[in-house]
């Protein structure tokens, strides 16, 4: 056993876990959060956290662990006084790979012109598609390489990546080749999702280009093993609830978990379609019905909302409440993308509190366990119980609540990744 790190007098750190020993929340829970909302955060404070062989050894009152896993035995051994320790965010929801600026359409936007106009103008996803088709495979990894340390530096330790902008065989698996290299190089880990179904390229028929989708692209996918999940944006204008329904049906058939991109700019059905077909999360759901909603939990779909999206539309926000009083596990993914330029999970945070109306505690859980749920990562993911990977972000800052209450400033300020520190302010 090899003793990889210890973070030792945290003035607290977040386990994401009501475990026994410890008062099931905060010891002294301040007077506007009620005990309830931080009751299964798990929070020691005056803490420390042990890790061997990159993986939770123990967690709890600094004293005693450190008596046990002596700091100065350890590789990385990080005196946190006066920081708190977070897990490591998941961010289950981005589009990072791809090639070109659209830094012009969000001049446009603050204009007035909606997304709908700015693509039927030649602009959106398809000019994206343009880019990253001429980019090479060099160019394409050394930009995803470059979003994955701004997010490492933001606290993200595992993040989604979609294909999507290839729209053609060949590019649809370059991306998931590169968002597979990007992985083994990167610290960040890297989960894979195959979107060819992210629009219907240019000059083509969405039936035509469905058929495309499921007898060329998901058997090369399928047999190259690169991708986990297969994604669809279900939209009116773009794909329908038949033809969402035939990409996810074709991906579950070759081995891949349905997602869903649902009722973004309008209210088809795609949020009933996850639940039908299983999906592991249905993502956006702005126009999602209390009908839906139902629905989504009844099945087990983690409803992944995206504020960073609405943010930069200027469109109204999901209604997370509705999801979290029908019992929903809500995720928050940042949605990184050229449209929603933003790799920071603390961003998605504040925006969730400020303007979804979450608690910081249920924001922090949005953005760790129940994002790694939408990812169907292991349990102990995005937490920090014994035997959990040693994924954690220090806090410049006394307590968690810092992530969405310092916004828009980076309040990560070092970052274990398997215990090994990774990043450092
Ligand atoms: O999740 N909605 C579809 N896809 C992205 C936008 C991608 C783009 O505009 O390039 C989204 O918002
Ligand atoms: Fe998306």
């Amino acid at each position: 056993m090899t003793l990889t790190a210890v973070v030792y007098d945290a003035a607290e750190i977040v386990t994401l876990e009501a475990n026994e020993g410890n008062d099931g929340g905060r010891a002294s829970a301040s007077d506007d959060e009620t005990p309830d909302e931080t009751a299964d955060l798990g929070i020691y404070e005056d803490a420390a956290v042990a890790i061997e062989d990159g993986e939770v050894a123990r967690v709890g009152a600094s004293g005693p662990v450190t008596r046990e896993f002596p700091p100065e035995n350890a590789a990385y051994a990080v005196d946190a006084t006066g920081k708190s320790v977070i897990p490591g965010f998941v961010d289950p929801h981005t589009h990072a790979l791809f090639a070109g600026d659209r830094s012009d359409e969000f001049q446009a936007k603050l204009r007035g012109k909606t997304y709908q106009e700015i693509m039927a103008e030649g602009g959106g996803i398809l000019r994206t598609v343009r880019a990253t088709r001429e980019a090479s495979d060099e160019q394409l990894l050394d930009h995803l390489l470059g979003h994955l340390d701004t997010m490492l530096a933001h606290g993200t330790t595992t993040v989604e990546v979609k294909s999507g902008y290839g729209l053609d065989t060949e590019t649809e698996l370059r991306m998931l080749d590169i968002i597979d290299r990007a992985d083994d190089r990167h610290a960040v880990d890297v989960v894979a999702t195959f979107m060819g179904a992210h629009a219907v390229p240019e000059g083509r028929e969405a039936d035509n280009y469905v058929a495309e989708v499921v007898d060329d692209q998901l058997p090369e996918v399928a047999s190259q093993g690169i991708a986990q999940f297969c994604d669809v944006f279900c939209e009116e204008g773009v794909f329908d609830v038949d033809q969402s329904r035939r990409v996810l049906e074709a991906g579950k058939d070759a081995g891949l978990t349905p997602k869903v991109h649902a009722e973004e700019l309008s209210h088809i059905g795609g949020t009933k379609l996850a639940a039908e077909i299983g999906a592991a999360s249905a993502d956006h759901l702005l126009h999602s019905t209390e009908e839906d909603i139902a629905a989504l939990v009844d099945a087990d779909v983690v409803p992944v909302l995206l504020p960073g999206t609405a943010f930069g539309l200027g469109a109204e926000y999901a209604d997370a409440r509705a999801f979290l009083d029908a019992g929903a596990d809500v995720a928050i993914a940042t949605d990184f993308n050229p449209n929603c330029y933003s790799q920071s999970m603390g961003f998605a945070a504040s925006l969730s509190c400020v303007e979804m109306g979450l608690t910081p505690a249920e924001a922090l859980r949005a953005a760790t366990t129940n994002a790694a749920a939408a990812l169907d990562l292991p349990e102990s993911v995005g937490t920090l119980r014994e035997g959990a990977p040693g994924d954690l972000a220090i806090l410049d800052a006394p307590s968690y609540v810092h992530v969405p209450y310092n916004f828009g400033v980076n309040a990560v300020e070092t970052v274990l990744k398997d215990g090994e520190v990774v990043s450092r302010e």
